[in-house]
């Protein structure tokens, strides 16, 4: 029997504050850091909290994040909102047996229960096809930069959701909290100048 099982199955959960550094570890090492937050995507997430009840984890065996998946909250063109679905990534040793599957049907599955209407995403369309996302229904909508349109995809989770969607997707999710003055003071030490880690 090898050390992953099927009893050892990893678990996804909505994902939490702990897993944050965890999460942000699994993404350089999927993407490379330089590499993922130079994405066009990233321009509608960076500053903004995921949509609620919709930033997943998944746990191993030992309690670390192996994979994760979040959606945001965008304008799909003018008055039309939708969903950005990514980034999405699987730890390696976890790869290539559903668990990515299970992290996209769930993400789905939830988003579509709390009412949303339709999800983007910029990715692989032999691997996404399989969950529904179809290149057509972005068509007469851009990004904030330059993207690869056969890889700029969408789902309707509810009839019509991007019917006639047209124009620029624009990010609309809340802004991220700032730290406050005690908080910048405690990161400066009070000298002003940012604290680096060994
Ligand atoms: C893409 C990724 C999330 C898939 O996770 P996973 O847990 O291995 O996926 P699943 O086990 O659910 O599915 C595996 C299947 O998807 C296929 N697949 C994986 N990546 C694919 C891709 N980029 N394009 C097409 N098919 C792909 C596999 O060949 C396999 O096919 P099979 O079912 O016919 O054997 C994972 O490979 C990953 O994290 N990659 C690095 C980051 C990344 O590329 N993220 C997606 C951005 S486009």
């Amino acid at each position: 029997m090898t050390a992953l099982s099927l009893a050892a199955a990893p678990v996804i959960s909505l994902e939490t504050q702990a897993d944050i550094a965890q999460r942000e570890a699994l993404l350089d090492l999927a993407f490379g850091r330089a590499a993922r937050l130079a994405k066009t995507s990233e321009r509608l997430r960076e500053g903004r909290k995921p949509a609620e009840g919709l930033a997943f984890a998944a746990h191993g065996p030992d309690g670390r994040v192996v994979a994760t998946l979040r959606l945001w909250h965008v304008a799909a063109g003018p008055s039309r909102p939708a969903l950005l679905l990514g980034p999405l990534a699987v730890h390696p040793w976890f790869r290539d047996r559903g668990l990515g599957g299970a992290m996209m049907t769930t993400a789905i599955c939830e988003a579509s229960r709390l009412g949303h209407g339709a999800i983007l995403l910029v990715g692989d369309a032999p691997y996404y096809a399989r969950f529904g996302f179809d290149a057509g229904l972005t068509k007469d909508l851009w990004l904030p930069g330059a993207f690869d349109r056969s890889r700029f995809l969408g789902l309707e989770l509810a009839p019509g959701g991007l019917k006639d969607a047209r124009g620029l997707v624009s990010p609309t999710g809340a802004p991220v909290d700032l730290p406050s003055l005690g908080e910048l003071v405690a990161q400066t030490g009070g000298t002003g100048e940012m604290r680096r880690s060994a």
